[in-house]
């Protein structure tokens, strides 16, 4: 019999319970495709003592002790999917210098210190897999690692996160509301252990970054990425894109050009956008992901597929599990770290986009060609604008629209133009007597520019 290569599993939760799960029913397929059995050395949790989904697992394999677990000799390699910066780095770091390679589906350490675990596993001579960071079951930093080196990638746009995605869509669909919807992707095992690093972006962010170091060959962190989340997209918003026949996505926009001084650098941004209901990515529901890809001789790829839950995801590890163990056998290492082309990061002001801007604005003469002048003056071009009149207010001491009279309510959808000359339109217009408020500002992706 093959000597069985031995795993150490950090992490039993959503995820982890379903990688035993899967170790140990494809247990001959996973023995038959490694070329030897793959055998838990033990599991590391936070509390001893809990129901891991109804997986059955011998007690004996559970230990609070996690970086012990790392250090044993008889670990050959370690899966971690526990997720958050500390202690998760320094067990990986253990691990990696030990020369034992590392599995790991923690895209915020990766986004935030990635470049110490690739030097980690380049002093060890170890491997470095994380397919489950992004994405969930989608298999996609492997293209974009090794079947794409041979190009040059200049785009990457996606729907990387599947609670703001689930919320959104369920927002679309039946008007639910957002922490009705963040609940049950909650109760599905979509969310963070802190939903908040899904709803304000942080999670989407650090997957675009891991995206943007593998597409450009250049390390790209969490700290890069422009952030915003999904918490002020209102039911008025939906209505809003609706109306314009769009839907709203927090898409991850990653992109590499000439800055405005031409040297050839990388924007990243996550943000929510609207973008047309005929654009391949406003069908994408659910908690489901897509990317696509744009690349030099390529042309354009999707890649499509669940992007949160504990079974997607541990499909994705099991598959850097069979990659690793097979590597450890055969004493051979996975293509290591590229970013050669340590290119600079191009300021979010420089990122070219269109606004939708919902204004509550005085309804008299000169109110439009006096907001247009401002848009005028930042060099920003309208492509459309409509007219409705404000909302009802409230009947009794009323302080709405309709009770101080005479307002309406303006949308403009701009031309393409730098974000910073957008935003800064944004601000002159806060400070005109004649806005009475700013409902809304949201980026367009997709469509005529
Ligand atoms: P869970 O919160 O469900 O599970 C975390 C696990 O880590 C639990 O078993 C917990 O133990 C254990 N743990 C926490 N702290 C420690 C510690 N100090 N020592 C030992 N064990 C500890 O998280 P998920 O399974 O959802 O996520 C795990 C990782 O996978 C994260 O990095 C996440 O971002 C990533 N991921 C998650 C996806 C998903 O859809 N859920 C998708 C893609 C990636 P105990 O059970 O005893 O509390
Ligand atoms: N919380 C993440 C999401 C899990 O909703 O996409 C998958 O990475």
């Amino acid at each position: 019999m093959t000597k069985p290569v031995r795993l150490a599993l950090l992490g039993c939760g959503t995820v982890g319970a379903e990688v035993v799960r899967l170790l140990r029913e494809q247990a001959p397929d996973l023995t038959a495709r490694v070329g030897a059995p793959l055998e838990l050395a033990g599991i590391a949790v936070r509390r001893l003592g809990r129901d891991r989904g109804g997986v059955p697992v011998d007690p004996a394999l559970f230990t609070t002790d996690a970086l012990g677990l790392v250090k044993r000799d008889d670990v050959d390699l370690v899966i971690e999917v526990v997720g958050g910066i500390e202690p998760a780095r320094g067990w990986l770091v253990e691990a990696l210098r030990a020369g034992k390679s590392v599995v790991t589906a923690n895209k915020a350490l990766l986004a935030e210190d990635g470049g110490t675990l690739h030097d980690a596993a380049a002093e060890g001579g170890a491997d470095l897999y994380y397919e489950a960071a992004v994405a969930g079951a989608i298999p996609l930093l492997r293209p974009l690692r090794e079947s794409l080196h041979g190009d040059t990638i200049t785009r990457v746009t996606g729907i990387v996160n599947g609670t703001t995605n689930f919320i959104l869509s369920a927002m679309d669909a039946t008007g639910a509301g957002f922490t009705e919807a963040l609940d049950e992707a909650t109760e599905l095992g979509y969310a963070e252990a802190d939903p908040t690093a899904d709803v304000e972006g942080f999670d989407a962010a650090a997957k675009a970054a891991i995206l943007a170091s593998l597409a450009f060959h250049t390390r790209v962190t969490a700290a890069d990425v422009h952030r915003e989340g999904i918490t002020e997209v209102t039911a008025a918003d939906m209505a809003s894109a609706k109306a314009m026949g769009c839907t709203i996505k927090l898409l991850c926009i990653a992109s590499r050009g000439p800055d405005s001084a031409g040297t050839e650098s990388v924007s990243v941004r996550v943000h929510p956008a609207m973008i047309p209901v005929s654009h391949p990515l406003a069908s994408v529901g659910d908690a489901f992901n897509a990317v696509f890809v744009e690349a030099a001789a390529a042309g354009e790829l999707m890649f499509y597929g669940r992007g949160a839950g504990g079974a997607p995801t541990a499909s994705a590890v099991l598959g850097d599990i069979v990659g690793a163990a097979r590597n450890h056998l055969a004493g051979v290492r996975a293509p290591s770290e590229s970013a050669y082309a340590a290119l600079p990061i191009r300021p979010m002001g420089e990122a070219v986009t269109r606004y939708h801007i919902s204004l509550d604005v005085a309804d008299r003469p000169g109110v439009l060609a006096a907001v247009a002048g401002v848009f005028a003056r930042h060099d920003v071009s309208i492509a459309t604008v409509r007219q409705a009149a404000a909302p009802a207010g409230p009947a009794d001491g009323a302080t709405g629209p309709a009770a101080r009279g005479g307002d309406a309510i303006l949308v403009i959808v701009t031309h393409a133009a730098p974000d910073a000359a957008l935003a800064a339109t944004v601000e002159e217009l806060r400070r005109l007597d004649i806005v009475r408020s700013i409902a809304s500002v949201l980026r367009v992706e997709g469509g005529a520019r």
